[in-house]
């Protein structure tokens, strides 16, 4: 039997344990489409992830919370089809594991086979201990999320830096029970810098900052922020490249070629 060329190629959960060991940061970056998923791949982000962020950041909803599976498979499928080198792992959206192990199952199973990611990712800590347990028994390897956890924002009261002060246990003790239950990396959103550094350290797998300072073993950004894109992206985004204005100018400018009559020219026609 043969592997597809492109497949064997890509980034491992195996790698990013050994770039852990190694002390090698790395950094991991969201992605809703093929095109982006090709540009992202070729320079060198060895994991996309996508995310339900894809909700607020794609299809036009507020939050992430409307995103469904159904959705999210065609986007992920994009990105594992545009990319030959990244693990990809795909966001399991809101009501799609909560309701317990069978659903859990069935749609971690449906991002393997029909979007063909590499990973899942999910919200939450101790509580959904049993659906980890059953996605890694199933063959199906498990990134955890914990801090701001966006598909919770109401119960949580809004997009709030989390594990301030004594909340910062909850935050560690969740971490090492989805250690224990076998993630191999972990997601620590908007926590101060200081607990994401110590969660960092006593963890063995490669814990993921976002909003959650320096001292994490690897960075996540949403693409439409660190490419200026996003209306009026997060204060821990730092924007690389002024998306929006570029665009714009492009757009406008084609606009006025069209409207003078100069575009298409001569070498743009047929004959
Ligand atoms: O959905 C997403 O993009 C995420 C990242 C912010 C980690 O979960």
């Amino acid at each position: 039997m043969t592997t597809k060329s492109s497949e064997q190629n890509r980034t491992t959960i195996s790698h990013l344990a050994a770039y852990k060991a190694k002390g090698e940061r790395w950094a991991m970056l969201t992605c809703y489409e093929e095109m982006m998923a090709g540009l992202f791949d070729a320079a060198g982000v060895p994991v996309l992830l996508v995310g339900d962020s894809a909700g607020n950041n794609f299809l036009g909803e507020e939050n992430t919370i409307p995103v469904t599976v159904d959705e999210l498979i065609p986007l992920a499928r994009a990105v594992v089809r545009g990319s030959t080198k990244a693990l990809v792992v795909a966001d399991m959206p809101f009501g799609s594991y909560e309701p317990g192990v069978a659903v859990a199952l069935a749609t971690g199973i449906r991002f393997l086979k029909e979007a063909k990611v590499h990973a899942v990712k999910l919200e939450g800590g101790a509580k959904v201990v049993p659906q980890i347990t059953a996605l890694i028994a199933a063959g199906i390897p498990v990134m955890g999320h914990l801090g701001l956890t966006p598909q919770s924002v109401h119960a949580l009261g809004g997009f709030k830096v989390q594990g301030r002060g004594a909340d910062g246990e909850r935050i560690k003790a969740d971490a090492r029970a989805l250690q224990s239950a076998g993630v191999f990396a972990l997601v620590l959103e908007l926590v101060p810098a200081e607990l994401a550094a110590e969660i960092s350290q006593e963890l063995s797998i490669p814990v993921i900052g976002i909003g959650a300072g320096a001292g994490c073993d690897a960075q996540v950004l949403v693409y439409t922020d660190l490419l200026g894109l996003t209306e009026n992206p997060p204060k821990f985004a730092r924007t690389y490249l002024e998306g929006r204005k570029i665009i714009s100018t492009a757009v406008s400018e084609w606009l006025t070629d069209v409207q003078a009559g100069v575009f298409p020219n001569e070498s743009e026609s047929f004959e």
